[in-house]
Parts: structure tokens; C-alpha cells; sequence
């Protein structure tokens, strides 16, 4: 399944269709495996459709472990072979995320839970969005799964997620 048409779980995504410039932030734990290769996949996708101009995308983490750091090793191995290359440098997500950005896209309930703690308004906390719910129902995942203490299994499921969920999220946005 596709979510071409309006994504019925999140009808305020319709209102940025005509925004000139799209903000888009993506939130995990550490900011070294999920959200970095999410901001890869999406500025991949953004790119191909000749549409960076429209875009901002970038992506932080709710913990303060490893700031300063590029992505984990094996998240940047794994998405080179798939054609991204991750040269984010990891950050805290901060209150200020929330007016520098439309979307915030969390991974897992936990990242969202930790994000509306920090949401300083209303209008604020309703900018946060699941990053699984644009994957295709297929993959049946509800979150996507932190591969940190995982193999190498665990990155690819969460590309094969990133790339579903993400082609889906750039079709409710275009
Ligand atoms: P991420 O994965 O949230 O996808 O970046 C993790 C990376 C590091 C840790 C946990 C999750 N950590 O505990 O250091």
C-alpha cells in the first residue's frame, strides 16, 4: 500500500504541500543509526526528484551520547552499498528544533515520548510524526527498530524501512 493520496493519520501534512520550503527533522536515540540514514535516504530521494531547492532535512538524536560523531560505522557500510553516503555529524535535539522545522519524525514511541517532553507548545508537539506509519503495511513494522545492539540483519531492515517510509512521506510533501 501507498500513501499517495492525503495521509489520513496526519491531515495537517496537506497544509506544507504549498510551502515553499519543506523542514524536515528526523529523530532516534543516539542520532547515529536511524535518523542519520533517514535524512540520507530522504535528501536522496529529494535529489533524484530535482527538488532539493524545496527541502531542508536533517536529523538529531533525543540522547547526548555521541555528539560530534558521524553515523555508526556499520549504518554508514550498510548505506553505502545502497548508494548513500552519511556524512552526518550527530546532535541533541533542542527545544528550537520545533520552530526551525515543519516535521519531526520520530523512530519509535520512546523517541516520541522524549520529544513531547521537550515540545514547548501545543502546536509544537502536533509537528511530531511516526516515521513508520508512511511504510508500506506490508512491512508490518509500527516503529522502526533500533539496530544498535543488532547484526547486520538489523540495518538492512531498517533501510528497507527508511526507503518505504520515506518514498511515501516525499509523495504526501511533493
Ligand atoms: P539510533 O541507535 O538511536 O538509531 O542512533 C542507537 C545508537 C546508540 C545508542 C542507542 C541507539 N547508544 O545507546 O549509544
Amino acid at each position: 500500500m501507498k500513501f499517495n493520496e492525503e495521509h489520513k493519520a496526519y491531515p495537517h501534512i496537506k497544509s506544507l504541500k504549498d510551502k515553499d520550503l519543506k523542514r524536515i527533522l528526523f529523530i532516534c536515540l543516539g542520532n547515529i543509526c536511524r535518523s542519520p540514514a533517514a535524512e540520507g535516504v530522504m535528501k536522496a530521494i529529494v535529489e533524484a526528484n530535482g527538488d532539493s531547492s524545496r527541502f531542508e532535512i536533517d536529523s538529531a538524536g533525543t540522547g547526548n551520547y555521541h555528539i560530534g560523531d558521524l553515523p555508526d560505522r556499520r549504518m554508514r557500510v550498510h548505506a553505502q552499498r545502497r548508494g548513500y553516503n552519511l556524512t552526518h555529524r550527530c546532535r541533541q535535539v533542542t527545544p528550537s528544533d520545533f520552530d526551525d522545522f515543519d516535521l519531526i519524525v520520530a523512530m519509535d514511541e520512546s523517541n516520541r515520548r522524549n520529544l513531547c517532553r521537550i515540545a514547548p507548545t501545543v502546536e509544537a508537539e502536533n509537528k511530531i510524526i511516526m516515521m513508520a506509519d508512511f511504510a508500506d503495511i506490508t512491512t508490518r513494522y509500527d516503529h522502526i527498530p533500533d539496530p544498535y545492539y543488532e547484526g547486520a540483519e538489523g540495518f538492512e531492515l531498517v533501510l528497507d524501512l527508511l526507503e518505504s517510509a520515506c518514498a511515501n512521506l516525499y509523495d504526501n510533501l511533493k
